[in-house]
């Protein structure tokens, strides 16, 4: 058992109350790799921002549990090396298990999710609390998820949406002790969230549904999933240089930035970080196509990222100066 605190990381507790207290968001981005994690961290020291690295069963299957554990210990030195010890959280997102969560546990994360959106609401408190009382005997948080959000959920794949009911939220966390939760209010996964006719607005998120949560549950962190906006200048590099991303739709960041103001504590980012790695790993290969030495690619998509993160934090989830 290794506990997060001793890789120098904190769980999200501290930073939700100041997000609710100071009404910004803390990001939650999604990492696979060392690249992805050198642009977040080096985006959030030099915004001076607290920051949520995201993984997915997935991303822990890809880079190795193990490895990981080092990876977040030495992302929480290289901020301090850059010049500035920002609060770091470790977060396993979309968790379907207990006992994934309980070996993300002992593996020194520090806040857990557990997604039981797709099962009934009994089963779904039942597992939530189940998580809840491993977790806090070792001090790390848990983040609920109640209503469904199109796309793919990890393992989870759901065609349809359906909006968290207010009525259900306050039994929830009362049941469960849950620390934070992810609602559904018209986002969802990935980089085709609406389906638009060209010039048509995409359709507004539910912020009536989000403001009668907040009714339920004065001073709750909140969740936002599925918030990339799938930034168009990255579509169009992808599909310049051999790309085929036709028709791809996100949120718009006016919309991010009011729940970010809200009781939203945490954005979950991971399809945007995706398109800028995507577009600049495409961009300088079809231009340089001798090109074999990965740092000579990676290095401009890393770069972009650091852009990429750091106008997110300033400019969308008002973190920056937030630590
Ligand atoms: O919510 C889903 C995240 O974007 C993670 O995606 O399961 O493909 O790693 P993934
Ligand atoms: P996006 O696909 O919109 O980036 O959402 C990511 C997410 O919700 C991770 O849990
Ligand atoms: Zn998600």
């Amino acid at each position: 058992m290794t506990s997060f605190k001793e890789l120098g990381l904190v769980n999200t507790r501290e930073m939700y109350k100041k997000a609710i207290n100071q009404g910004f968001a803390v990001p939650g981005y999604n990492f696979n790799n060392l690249e992805q994690l050198q642009a977040i961290i080096t985006a959030c020291v030099e915004t001076r921002s607290p920051v949520i690295l995201q993984v997915s069963k997935g991303a822990r299957e890809y880079a190795n549990a193990t490895m990981l554990r080092y990876m977040a210990m030495g992302a929480v030195e290289f901020a301090k090396e850059l010049g500035c010890s920002i609060p770091i959280a470790l977060h396993l997102d979309h968790g379907d298990t207990f006992e994934l969560c309980k070996d993300c546990i002992e593996y020194g994360f520090s806040s857990v999710m557990i997604d039981g959106s797709s099962h009934p609401f009994d089963k779904n408190i039942e597992l939530t609390k189940k998580v809840v009382d491993y977790a806090h005997k070792y001090d790390v948080t848990v983040e609920g998820e109640l209503g469904v959000l199109a796309g793919i959920e990890d393992d989870v794949q759901s065609e349809h949406s359906h909006y968290t009911n207010p009525d259900d939220v306050q039994e929830f966390v009362e049941k469960t002790n849950v620390d934070s939760l992810a609602i559904s209010i018209g986002t969802s996964h990935g980089a085709y969230k609406f389906k638009v006719k060209p010039g048509e607005e995409v359709p507004p998120l539910r912020f009536d549904i989000l403001e009668e949560v907040e009714k339920r549950l004065p001073g709750f962190p909140i969740v936002l999933h599925g918030a990339s906006s799938v930034l168009p200048e990255y579509v169009e590099i992808i599909n310049k240089y051999g790309g085929k991303l036709e028709n791809a739709v996100g949120v718009p960041e006016d919309q991010l930035r009011r729940a970010a103001k809200s009781a939203v504590c945490k954005i979950n980012i991971d399809s945007d970080g995706r398109l800028v790695f995507t577009a600049k790993v495409r961009e300088h290969l079809w231009n340089n196509p001798k090109e074999f030495d990965p740092r000579k690619y990676l290095k401009p998509a890393r770069d972009e990222l650091i852009k990429m993160y750091k106008r997110k934090n300033v400019e969308v989830l008002g973190s920056a100066n937030k630590i």
